[in-house]
């Protein structure tokens, strides 16, 4: 860390990747000691931002400036795991942390941290940032977190493409949020009906003028009454109607219930590497909302793996019930990552319903035809979540599927998995998720 540690600055940066606008003349200054939270939807350009200031990548117009030539700049990215996956999520995410917070940089850049982490590497992270004498600048949609280490909320928005600064942490920003918008929901109406009234009278004036009342008194010239009236429309403020935020609604319905008995596990061990897990008994009934806990490296992506059949036992036997159509959603999203379009991943559905139900989950005609590869993570959990609900699955098998999803995703699927009557298996770390989804049985690795 440099003495004089400077400020990082972002001046009217554009970016577009093809004909998409993500970034538009966003401008931001990063001083010494700053706690800057950078929030907003999934796709609206939070990595993207973090990475030009990283100087990954070039903005198409605007200039990345640091103030003082020495400034050491520490970069987290999104995706930590490798594709080997020889470690577990959160142990490749601690790594990671760790080797960029020894370091000693003067600013932090820091794309969603917390996702993947035990409850003992959040709070690791939480002290760590506490005591960081550097600035900050952290991604993420985990609300308790952003409580506790920012102090200004800089939120990106996908429909200007630009950013409005709050200060606080997330709650303080969502109540003035809430302010904001009603304060110009508000001024929006009443511009909207003082405009009514003006054309109104204009209305009633020309019709008075063409029956001929007023005669005798000098008529008023049409072209007079446009000009009276154009002049007083033209002193009522012009508000723009308030964006009105896409609302993601997700419903998963079970198309044919399953056996009692959905899996069951007995004498089982997995072995991945010299990782071992077991002997374990477990058996899963239909209906049943099972959270699988333990510490990162514990072994939960390894256990759904075993009930899924897609990992071999070392020894023991698996049992599927009959009628079990289980449905995954994988801790690195494998379905919706690679050089095929999300078209070629729905391919089994007609294009039409493919596109409407994409739509539903955000992800518009653009976003169908590009490589998956190229979507943000959360956009590729959002097509992996449109999927679970176009197979009509039975048991939804779910690792964390926070990671990535934005605050409105994270309620949605929170209200979607509450009425859901199937199956679940879930690992997660978010702990307002867990409690919401209420789990029947938990299991402790
Ligand atoms: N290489 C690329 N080619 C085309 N489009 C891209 C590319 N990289 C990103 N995009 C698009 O740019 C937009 C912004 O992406 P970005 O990753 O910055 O979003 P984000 O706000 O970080 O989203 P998330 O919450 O999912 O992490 C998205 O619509 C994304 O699909
Ligand atoms: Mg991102």
């Amino acid at each position: 860390m440099s003495r004089l540690a400077g400020s990082l600055v972002a001046a009217g940066v554009t970016k577009s990747y093809g004909a998409e606008v993500v970034l538009a003349d966003v401008s931001l200054v990063v001083p010494p000691r700053a706690r800057i939270g950078l929030v907003g939807p999934n796709g609206a350009g939070k990595s993207t931002l973090l990475r030009l200031l990283a100087g990954l990548e070039e903005p198409d117009a605007g200039r990345i400036r640091r103030t003082s030539p020495s400034l050491a700049v520490g970069y987290l990215a999104q995706e930590r795991n490798d594709a080997e996956s020889a470690r577990s999520g959160g142990q490749e995410t601690r790594d990671a942390l760790a080797a960029v917070l020894r370091s000693e940089f003067d600013v932090l850049l820091l794309d969603e941290p917390t996702n993947d982490l035990d409850f003992a590497g959040l709070a690791w992270l939480e002290r760590s940032l506490a005591a960081h004498p550097g600035s900050l600048v952290v991604v993420s949609h985990d609300r308790a977190f952003l409580d506790r280490t920012v102090t200004r909320i800089v939120e990106l928005d996908e429909w200007m493409r630009g950013t409005t600064e709050y200060t606080g942490g997330w709650s303080e920003f969502e109540a003035e949020r809430e302010r904001r918008r009603d304060r110009h929901y508000r001024r929006w109406e009443s511009s909207v009906a003082e405009r009514r009234r003006i054309e109104e009278q204009q209305r009633r004036m020309a019709e008075w003028e063409r029956r001929g009342y007023g005669q005798g008194r000098k008529k008023k010239k049409s072209k007079d009454v446009k000009r009276t009236f154009g002049a007083k429309l033209r002193q009522v403020e012009t508000v723009e109607k308030p964006y009105e935020p896409w609302e993601l609604q997700l419903s998963l319905a079970p198309a044919a219930r399953s056996g009692e008995t959905v899996v069951r596990l007995e004498d089982a061990v997995v072995e991945r590497g010299s990782f071992r897990l077991g002997p374990l008994d477990l058996a899963v009934g239909w209906g049943d909302r099972v959270a699988i806990a333990g510490p990162n490296g514990s072994g939960k992506t390894t256990l759904l793996e075993a009930l899924l059949g897609r990992r071999a036992l070392a020894s023991g036997t698996r049992w599927l019930g009959p009628g079990v159509v289980p449905g995954e959603l994988e801790q690195d999203r494998a379905a919706v990552t690679g050089p095929q379009t999300l078209l070629d991943v729905f391919r089994d559905f007609e294009e039409g319903t493919a596109r409407t139900l994409l739509a539903k989950f955000g992800l518009g005609a653009d976003d169908v035809l590009r490589p998956t590869a190229s979507l943000s993570p959360g956009e590729r959990t959002r097509a992996g979540l449109a999927l679970l609900t176009a197979r009509g699955v039975n048991c939804l098998v779910l690792d964390e599927p926070t990671n990535h999803l934005d605050v409105e995703a994270i309620e949605e699927l929170e209200r979607a998995l509450a009425v859901y009557d199937g199956t679940v298996i879930l690992v997660t770390h978010d702990r307002r998720f867990l409690e919401a989804f209420a789990p029947s049985h938990t299991i402790e690795l």
